[in-house]
Protein backbone atom coordinates (compact mmCIF):
# COMPACT_ATOMS: atom_id res chain seq x y z
CA UNK A 1 0.00 0.00 0.00
CA UNK A 2 0.98 3.44 -0.63
CA UNK A 3 1.77 6.16 2.05
CA UNK A 4 -0.98 8.28 3.39
CA UNK A 5 -1.49 11.46 2.26
CA UNK A 6 -3.17 13.11 6.19
CA UNK A 7 -4.32 16.69 6.64
CA UNK A 8 -3.93 17.78 10.19
CA UNK A 9 -5.25 20.36 12.24
CA UNK A 10 -3.66 22.26 15.41
CA UNK A 11 -5.77 24.60 17.61
CA UNK A 12 -5.26 24.16 21.00
CA UNK A 13 -3.77 27.12 22.30
CA UNK A 14 -2.93 30.25 20.11
CA UNK A 15 -1.58 29.24 17.05
CA UNK A 16 -4.01 28.05 13.95
CA UNK A 17 -2.10 25.40 12.21
CA UNK A 18 -2.30 23.03 9.33
CA UNK A 19 -0.41 20.62 7.71
CA UNK A 20 -0.02 17.75 4.98
CA UNK A 21 2.30 14.85 5.22
CA UNK A 22 3.14 12.12 2.69
CA UNK A 23 3.47 9.32 5.05
CA UNK A 24 6.15 10.67 7.28
CA UNK A 25 7.66 13.55 5.38
CA UNK A 26 5.89 16.74 5.40
CA UNK A 27 4.62 18.73 2.19
CA UNK A 28 3.45 21.34 3.96
CA UNK A 29 2.82 23.41 7.66
CA UNK A 30 1.31 26.60 7.54
CA UNK A 31 0.83 28.51 10.96
CA UNK A 32 -0.87 31.49 11.47
CA UNK A 33 -0.30 33.45 15.38
CA UNK A 34 -2.14 35.79 16.82
CA UNK A 35 -0.77 38.85 18.01
CA UNK A 36 -4.14 40.18 19.82
CA UNK A 37 -2.90 38.53 22.85
CA UNK A 38 -0.04 40.25 23.39
CA UNK A 39 -1.41 43.41 24.23
CA UNK A 40 -2.92 41.38 27.37
CA UNK A 41 0.41 39.58 29.20
CA UNK A 42 -1.06 36.10 28.09
CA UNK A 43 -3.30 34.15 25.45
CA UNK A 44 -7.27 35.42 26.12
CA UNK A 45 -9.24 32.47 25.36
CA UNK A 46 -12.06 34.34 23.88
CA UNK A 47 -9.86 35.91 21.32
CA UNK A 48 -8.16 32.83 20.52
CA UNK A 49 -10.87 31.26 19.42
CA UNK A 50 -12.77 33.73 17.20
CA UNK A 51 -9.15 34.12 15.45
CA UNK A 52 -9.16 30.24 15.43
CA UNK A 53 -12.16 30.65 13.28
CA UNK A 54 -11.39 33.87 11.30
CA UNK A 55 -7.68 31.77 10.18
CA UNK A 56 -8.77 28.01 9.97
CA UNK A 57 -10.34 28.04 6.11
CA UNK A 58 -7.28 30.43 4.54
CA UNK A 59 -4.96 28.37 6.92
CA UNK A 60 -6.20 24.80 5.76
CA UNK A 61 -6.28 26.09 2.16
CA UNK A 62 -2.65 27.13 2.48
CA UNK A 63 -1.30 23.96 3.50
CA UNK A 64 -3.09 22.13 0.76
CA UNK A 65 -1.99 24.50 -2.11
CA UNK A 66 1.53 24.47 -0.74
CA UNK A 67 2.08 20.87 -0.32
CA UNK A 68 0.19 20.73 -4.30
CA UNK A 69 -2.67 18.12 -3.09
CA UNK A 70 -6.70 18.37 -3.62
CA UNK A 71 -8.86 16.93 -1.31
CA UNK A 72 -9.72 14.53 -3.05
CA UNK A 73 -6.29 12.97 -2.26
CA UNK A 74 -6.43 12.94 1.56
CA UNK A 75 -6.68 9.52 3.05
CA UNK A 76 -7.79 11.28 6.98
CA UNK A 77 -8.32 14.12 8.58
CA UNK A 78 -6.70 14.28 11.81
CA UNK A 79 -7.09 17.03 14.72
CA UNK A 80 -6.18 17.94 18.03
CA UNK A 81 -7.89 16.45 20.90
CA UNK A 82 -6.87 18.11 23.58
CA UNK A 83 -5.22 19.17 25.96
CA UNK A 84 -5.72 22.92 25.39
CA UNK A 85 -8.08 25.84 25.68
CA UNK A 86 -11.71 24.35 25.12
CA UNK A 87 -13.23 27.29 22.71
CA UNK A 88 -9.84 26.93 20.56
CA UNK A 89 -10.01 23.28 20.58
CA UNK A 90 -13.99 23.16 19.58
CA UNK A 91 -12.57 25.37 16.30
CA UNK A 92 -10.28 22.43 15.13
CA UNK A 93 -11.88 19.43 16.18
CA UNK A 94 -15.52 20.67 14.31
CA UNK A 95 -13.60 21.82 11.58
CA UNK A 96 -11.83 18.32 11.28
CA UNK A 97 -15.35 16.07 11.58
CA UNK A 98 -17.06 18.35 8.56
CA UNK A 99 -14.18 17.92 6.34
CA UNK A 100 -14.18 14.17 7.37
CA UNK A 101 -17.55 13.53 6.90
CA UNK A 102 -18.10 15.72 3.89
CA UNK A 103 -15.12 13.77 1.50
CA UNK A 104 -16.21 10.45 3.99
CA UNK A 105 -12.60 9.75 4.86
CA UNK A 106 -11.90 9.08 8.18
CA UNK A 107 -11.13 10.99 11.15
CA UNK A 108 -8.19 10.87 14.19
CA UNK A 109 -7.84 12.27 16.95
CA UNK A 110 -4.32 13.65 18.27
CA UNK A 111 -2.85 14.20 21.98
CA UNK A 112 -1.22 17.50 21.87
CA UNK A 113 1.72 16.27 24.11
CA UNK A 114 2.40 12.75 22.24
CA UNK A 115 2.09 15.20 18.96
CA UNK A 116 5.35 17.11 20.36
CA UNK A 117 6.75 13.90 21.16
CA UNK A 118 6.66 12.35 17.97
CA UNK A 119 7.64 15.23 16.38
CA UNK A 120 10.92 13.58 16.55
CA UNK A 121 9.66 10.93 13.56
CA UNK A 122 9.32 13.55 11.16
CA UNK A 123 11.29 12.55 7.95
CA UNK A 124 14.35 15.33 8.23
CA UNK A 125 17.57 15.03 5.82
CA UNK A 126 20.59 13.72 7.89
CA UNK A 127 18.47 13.14 11.40
CA UNK A 128 18.12 9.94 13.00
CA UNK A 129 14.84 9.77 14.71
CA UNK A 130 15.40 8.56 18.24
CA UNK A 131 15.63 4.69 19.38
CA UNK A 132 12.97 3.07 21.58
CA UNK A 133 12.41 3.12 24.36
CA UNK A 134 13.76 6.74 24.70
CA UNK A 135 13.29 9.58 27.45
CA UNK A 136 11.64 12.93 26.25
CA UNK A 137 11.31 16.03 28.26
CA UNK A 138 8.48 18.20 26.89
CA UNK A 139 8.28 21.56 27.93
CA UNK A 140 6.11 23.67 27.07
CA UNK A 141 4.00 27.13 27.88
CA UNK A 142 1.14 24.49 29.48
CA UNK A 143 3.18 21.66 29.98
CA UNK A 144 6.17 20.16 31.65
CA UNK A 145 7.01 16.44 31.86
CA UNK A 146 9.50 13.62 31.25
CA UNK A 147 7.65 10.66 29.25
CA UNK A 148 9.14 7.22 28.89
CA UNK A 149 8.33 6.42 25.32
CA UNK A 150 8.22 2.54 24.17
CA UNK A 151 7.18 2.65 20.91
CA UNK A 152 5.41 5.31 18.83
CA UNK A 153 1.66 4.48 20.61
CA UNK A 154 3.21 3.15 24.09
CA UNK A 155 4.08 6.37 26.47
CA UNK A 156 4.75 6.67 29.98
CA UNK A 157 4.72 9.50 31.73
CA UNK A 158 7.24 9.40 34.49
CA UNK A 159 7.50 12.99 35.87
CA UNK A 160 5.64 16.18 35.70
CA UNK A 161 5.11 19.38 37.24
CA UNK A 162 2.67 19.68 40.09
CA UNK A 163 2.11 23.45 39.24
CA UNK A 164 3.17 26.36 37.10
CA UNK A 165 4.84 24.61 33.44
CA UNK A 166 8.34 25.89 32.57
CA UNK A 167 7.03 28.21 30.02
CA UNK A 168 5.00 29.28 32.42
CA UNK A 169 7.74 29.89 34.81
CA UNK A 170 9.72 31.88 31.95
CA UNK A 171 6.72 34.19 31.04
CA UNK A 172 5.56 34.57 33.90
CA UNK A 173 9.54 36.04 35.34
CA UNK A 174 9.59 38.03 31.81
CA UNK A 175 6.09 39.76 32.99
CA UNK A 176 7.90 40.89 36.50
CA UNK A 177 10.74 41.81 34.52
CA UNK A 178 8.15 43.84 32.04
CA UNK A 179 9.62 42.09 28.96
CA UNK A 180 6.51 41.49 27.18
CA UNK A 181 4.72 38.08 25.89
CA UNK A 182 5.55 35.47 25.48
CA UNK A 183 8.77 36.24 27.25
CA UNK A 184 10.93 32.94 27.55
CA UNK A 185 12.78 33.99 23.48
CA UNK A 186 13.37 37.81 25.25
CA UNK A 187 14.71 36.49 28.57
CA UNK A 188 17.00 33.58 26.35
CA UNK A 189 18.02 36.71 24.02
CA UNK A 190 18.98 38.61 27.33
CA UNK A 191 20.54 36.13 28.72
CA UNK A 192 23.33 35.81 26.54
CA UNK A 193 25.04 39.14 27.77
CA UNK A 194 24.49 38.24 31.06
CA UNK A 195 26.67 36.44 33.77
CA UNK A 196 24.67 32.96 34.57
CA UNK A 197 26.06 32.95 38.10
CA UNK A 198 25.40 35.88 39.83
CA UNK A 199 22.15 35.30 41.39
CA UNK A 200 20.47 32.31 42.62
CA UNK A 201 16.62 31.27 43.03
CA UNK A 202 15.20 28.73 45.28
CA UNK A 203 14.75 25.25 43.76
CA UNK A 204 11.92 23.10 45.54
CA UNK A 205 11.93 19.40 46.44
CA UNK A 206 9.81 16.77 44.58
CA UNK A 207 9.36 13.73 44.86
CA UNK A 208 10.89 11.40 42.07
CA UNK A 209 10.64 12.70 38.47
CA UNK A 210 8.56 15.13 38.99
CA UNK A 211 9.09 19.71 39.08
CA UNK A 212 7.62 22.92 41.04
CA UNK A 213 7.99 26.16 39.70
CA UNK A 214 5.63 27.81 41.43
CA UNK A 215 7.76 28.43 44.19
CA UNK A 216 10.88 29.63 41.64
CA UNK A 217 8.94 32.26 40.37
CA UNK A 218 7.80 33.52 43.89
CA UNK A 219 11.46 33.48 45.43
CA UNK A 220 12.22 35.25 42.13
CA UNK A 221 9.40 37.78 42.37
CA UNK A 222 10.81 38.46 46.09
CA UNK A 223 14.07 38.67 45.57
CA UNK A 224 13.38 41.29 42.85
CA UNK A 225 11.15 43.06 45.03
CA UNK A 226 13.84 43.53 48.23
CA UNK A 227 16.49 44.85 45.37
CA UNK A 228 14.34 47.29 43.70
CA UNK A 229 13.38 48.09 47.68
CA UNK A 230 17.42 49.18 47.93
CA UNK A 231 17.78 50.31 44.39
CA UNK A 232 15.00 51.20 42.74
CA UNK A 233 16.95 51.17 38.99
CA UNK A 234 18.41 47.40 39.73
CA UNK A 235 16.57 45.60 36.93
CA UNK A 236 17.45 48.21 34.85
CA UNK A 237 21.21 48.16 35.62
CA UNK A 238 21.34 44.23 36.14
CA UNK A 239 18.61 42.70 33.52
CA UNK A 240 20.96 40.24 31.75
CA UNK A 241 22.80 38.86 34.75
CA UNK A 242 19.07 38.62 36.04
CA UNK A 243 17.90 36.83 33.17
CA UNK A 244 21.20 34.55 32.17
CA UNK A 245 21.21 33.15 36.32
CA UNK A 246 17.31 32.52 35.83
CA UNK A 247 17.79 30.57 32.79
CA UNK A 248 21.01 28.79 34.47
CA UNK A 249 18.58 28.06 37.09
CA UNK A 250 15.63 26.98 35.04
CA UNK A 251 17.90 24.44 32.86
CA UNK A 252 19.69 23.30 35.87
CA UNK A 253 16.02 22.72 37.83
CA UNK A 254 14.86 20.87 34.33
CA UNK A 255 17.66 18.30 33.74
CA UNK A 256 18.05 17.01 37.61
CA UNK A 257 15.08 14.66 37.09
CA UNK A 258 15.86 13.64 33.71
CA UNK A 259 19.63 12.72 35.16
CA UNK A 260 18.24 10.36 37.27
CA UNK A 261 15.66 9.27 35.09
CA UNK A 262 18.19 8.58 32.55
CA UNK A 263 19.87 6.61 35.05
CA UNK A 264 16.86 5.02 36.48
CA UNK A 265 15.29 3.60 33.14
CA UNK A 266 18.65 2.90 31.28
CA UNK A 267 17.90 4.33 27.87
CA UNK A 268 19.82 5.12 25.04
CA UNK A 269 18.27 8.19 23.86
CA UNK A 270 16.54 11.43 24.90
CA UNK A 271 14.64 14.12 22.97
CA UNK A 272 13.45 17.20 23.48
CA UNK A 273 10.11 18.55 23.34
CA UNK A 274 7.66 21.74 23.17
CA UNK A 275 7.93 25.62 22.47
CA UNK A 276 10.59 25.95 25.40
CA UNK A 277 12.69 23.46 23.84
CA UNK A 278 13.81 26.50 21.62
CA UNK A 279 15.43 27.90 24.74
CA UNK A 280 19.30 27.95 23.88
CA UNK A 281 20.90 27.18 26.74
CA UNK A 282 18.08 24.04 27.18
CA UNK A 283 19.45 22.72 23.69
CA UNK A 284 23.06 23.24 24.76
CA UNK A 285 23.20 22.27 28.06
CA UNK A 286 20.70 18.82 27.20
CA UNK A 287 23.22 17.84 24.36
CA UNK A 288 26.17 18.64 26.98
CA UNK A 289 24.32 15.64 29.19
CA UNK A 290 23.58 12.88 26.88
CA UNK A 291 27.04 13.31 25.75
CA UNK A 292 28.43 13.08 29.87
CA UNK A 293 25.96 10.06 29.77
CA UNK A 294 27.43 8.70 26.41
CA UNK A 295 23.95 8.33 24.84
CA UNK A 296 22.23 9.96 21.57
CA UNK A 297 20.29 13.79 21.90
CA UNK A 298 17.49 14.51 19.71
CA UNK A 299 16.25 18.00 19.24
CA UNK A 300 13.65 18.79 16.77
CA UNK A 301 13.82 21.30 14.19
CA UNK A 302 12.20 24.76 15.42
CA UNK A 303 9.31 24.93 13.49
CA UNK A 304 8.21 21.66 15.19
CA UNK A 305 9.32 22.39 18.36
CA UNK A 306 6.76 25.23 19.06
CA UNK A 307 3.02 24.51 18.31
CA UNK A 308 2.33 22.94 14.55
CA UNK A 309 0.29 20.45 13.03
CA UNK A 310 3.09 18.66 10.99
CA UNK A 311 3.73 17.62 14.62
CA UNK A 312 -0.23 16.35 15.14
CA UNK A 313 0.13 14.56 11.36
CA UNK A 314 3.03 12.71 12.09
CA UNK A 315 0.80 11.77 15.44
CA UNK A 316 -1.84 10.46 13.27
CA UNK A 317 -0.25 8.57 10.96
CA UNK A 318 0.79 6.21 13.02
CA UNK A 319 -2.49 6.24 14.65
CA UNK A 320 -3.84 5.77 11.07
CA UNK A 321 -1.39 2.65 10.26
CA UNK A 322 -3.28 1.06 13.64
CA UNK A 323 -6.53 1.50 12.42
CA UNK A 324 -6.83 3.55 15.94
CA UNK A 325 -9.47 5.75 14.17
CA UNK A 326 -11.71 8.67 15.76
CA UNK A 327 -15.50 8.25 15.73
CA UNK A 328 -18.06 11.15 14.97
CA UNK A 329 -18.96 11.49 18.60
CA UNK A 330 -14.98 12.41 19.67
CA UNK A 331 -15.10 15.72 21.12
CA UNK A 332 -12.47 17.75 22.29
CA UNK A 333 -10.71 17.72 26.09
CA UNK A 334 -9.64 20.30 28.09
CA UNK A 335 -7.80 18.35 29.61
CA UNK A 336 -6.56 14.81 28.79
CA UNK A 337 -3.95 11.92 30.38
CA UNK A 338 -2.10 9.29 29.30
O1 LIG B 1 4.77 24.48 22.88
P1 LIG B 1 4.46 25.92 22.82
O2 LIG B 1 4.66 26.65 21.51
O3 LIG B 1 2.98 26.17 23.24
C1 LIG B 1 2.34 25.45 24.25
O4 LIG B 1 1.79 24.35 23.96
O5 LIG B 1 2.42 25.95 25.40
O6 LIG B 1 5.30 26.64 23.97
C2 LIG B 1 5.24 28.03 24.22
C3 LIG B 1 6.18 28.37 25.36
C4 LIG B 1 6.02 29.79 25.89
O7 LIG B 1 5.95 29.73 27.30
C5 LIG B 1 7.29 30.49 25.43
O8 LIG B 1 7.73 31.53 26.28
C6 LIG B 1 8.27 29.35 25.46
O9 LIG B 1 7.55 28.25 24.91
N1 LIG B 1 9.47 29.61 24.64
C7 LIG B 1 10.71 29.81 25.16
C8 LIG B 1 11.57 30.08 24.06
N2 LIG B 1 10.83 30.05 22.91
C9 LIG B 1 9.55 29.76 23.28
N3 LIG B 1 11.14 29.76 26.42
C10 LIG B 1 12.44 29.99 26.65
N4 LIG B 1 13.33 30.28 25.66
C11 LIG B 1 12.95 30.33 24.37
N5 LIG B 1 13.84 30.61 23.40
ZN1 LIG C 1 2.38 22.74 22.67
Amino acid sequence: MSEPIILAIESSCDDTSAAVLHGKKVLSNVVANQDVHEQYGGVVPELASREHQKNIVPVVDAALKKANISKNQLSAIAFTEGPGLMGSLLVGGSFAKSLSMALGIPLISVDHMKGHILAHFIEEEGKQAPEFPFLCLTVSGGHTQIVLVKAPLKMQVVGQTIDDAAGEAFDKAAKILNLGYPGGPVIDRLAKDGDPNRFEFASPKVDGFDFSFSGIKTSFLYQLQAEMKKDEHFIAENLNDICASYQQHLVNYLLTPLSKAIDEFGVGDIALAGGVSANSELRQRFEKLASQKGIRSHIPKFEFCTDNAAMICIAAHFKFLENELADLSVTPKARLHF
